[in-house]
């Protein structure tokens, strides 16, 4: 007896050394939104046991501006300390040679994704990252107000701003002091970008750089929707939402003090969250267009997992990317996070669409999205962004007209087109 169990000690000894040996120390960088680090690491449990690898998460501030830019210090650096980054969706083609190619190891699960999204994910023939999921904004608002008030959830800007100021005015008369009609983010960083995308294309003011490469945002329907959006602010939004990104935003929705709001889908799941003010009480639409007959913008986001070529075990970094953009993680972040899958199938999954019906219902909207200009300004994106964004905070801020921050704009942007894109 004593022999044997002797014998299997010694031998589970072995196997446990042996798998010591062979199993990696992972780590996963990511920044995220809500409770977007505690979903994270609840999957990350299901590799482990899998694969007998641990994974630690690198935490990072939720502004993927920040999260860029440290990323491309330590890439720069060549840093062997993170093997799996999560990745915003315009980033691709910036930082393409710093991953490892996807392709091969994704052969038989690329064709489960929406081909575009898989597109945006390539650079220079090479799979850059794989998709985690996709992102497309709504007009998130108070259906209890809206409805107390008479009001239809609105088509156009002037409707909402019209909407949010006499909602505003008279809950604020009866009490509510500190009700505000819109949040949104204003804050200087990527998500201004976003936002401000959406105004201007929504006015017919094009898409800042054309996929074609030309430079099209010094024009009078952007100027004007810029305009339109100053004249919210310390009206119908606060002050602050100058310095507002998703969260903060949300933070003032949540706690019931806004009527609107613009946010990505993941923000559905925590307003109906137990400790949300608004739980039960909202809905969500498109975001407004300019008039009636015109269209309205939502630009694309989403996020993938890549992994670094400088990762000391880039088999299991490859494996981990893999699995955080698998069906079986994109099914729970699509239940749980309200995250929008970029696996088609999951739009009709049953699972899904009854724990959240809002992702079926979204489907057209992300299908529609705008594409920000990475692909055509590659390897610049960021400094036009920047370029962008500053200028549109400019405007909100009471810094130069819209008309005078364009110009000056514009030929910021063809200076820098000059020295290659
Ligand atoms: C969301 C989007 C991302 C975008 C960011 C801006 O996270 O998914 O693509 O860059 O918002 O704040």
């Amino acid at each position: 007896m004593l022999h044997s169990a002797l014998r299997a000690g010694l031998f589970a000894g072995v196997v446990f050394c042996a798998s010591v040996s062979m199993a990696a120390e992972l780590a996963v960088v990511s920044g995220d939104t809500g409770n977007g680090l505690a979903f994270l690491q609840s999957q990350l449990k299901d590799f482990e046991a899998k694969t007998g690898n641990t994974v630690k998460i690198v935490p990072m501030p939720p502004s993927t501006s920040d999260q860029f830019g440290q990323y491309r210090l330590w890439l720069a650096a060549g840093n062997a300390d993170i093997d799996v980054y999560m990745t915003d969706v315009i980033w691709a083609p910036q930082l393409s040679d710093q991953f490892l190619d996807l392709t091969a190891a994704a052969k038989d699960v690329v064709k489960d994704h929406f081909p575009s999204i898989i597109e945006s994910q390539t650079a220079n023939g090479k799979l850059v990252a794989i998709p985690g999921f996709t992102d497309a904004p709504a007009l998130f608002y108070r259906k209890d107000l809206l409805d107390k008030y008479g009001k239809p959830v609105p088509k156009t800007w002037d409707e909402m701003a019209a909407t949010a100021k006499e909602i505003q005015d008279k809950e604020r008369a009866a009490g509510s002091k500190d009700l505000w009609g819109l949040v949104f983010q204003g804050n200087a960083y990527e998500g201004l970008t976003c936002n401000a995308l959406e105004w201007v294309k929504s006015f017919g003011g094009g898409q800042i750089v054309e996929a074609n490469g030309d430079i099209s945002i010094n024009n009078e329907k952007a100027a004007k929707a810029l305009d339109t959006v100053k004249g919210w602010v310390g009206t119908i939004s606060p002050p602050g939402v100058l310095a507002y990104q998703e969260e903060e935003a949300r933070g003032v929705w949540q706690t019931g003090n806004a009527v609107f709001m613009r946010n990505w889908p993941y923000a559905y799941a925590l307003s109906n969250g137990a400790d949300s003010a608004v739980k039960g009480k909202f809905g969500v639409a498109p975001l407004p267009a300019a008039s009636a007959s015109d269209k309205p913008a939502a630009t694309l986001g989403g996020w993938n997992f890549a992994a670094s070529k400088y990762s000391r075990h880039p088999e299991e970094a490859i494996k981990l990317a893999l699995f955080l953009g698998s069906k079986e993680v994109q099914k729970n972040r699509a239940i749980n996070q309200t995250n929008l899958p970029t696996i088609v199938s999951l739009y009709d999954d049953p699972d899904v669409a009854k724990a959240a019906p809002i992702i079926p219902q979204w489907k057209e909207v992300f299908i529609n999205a705008v594409p920000r200009p990475s692909a055509p300004t590659k390897i610049k994106y960021n400094e036009v962004s920047s370029l962008f964004w500053s200028a549109v905070h400019d405007t909100l801020s009471g810094n130069g007209t819209a008309a005078d921050n364009l110009e000056i704009l514009e030929a910021k942007l063809t200076e820098l087109k000059g020295s290659g894109w």
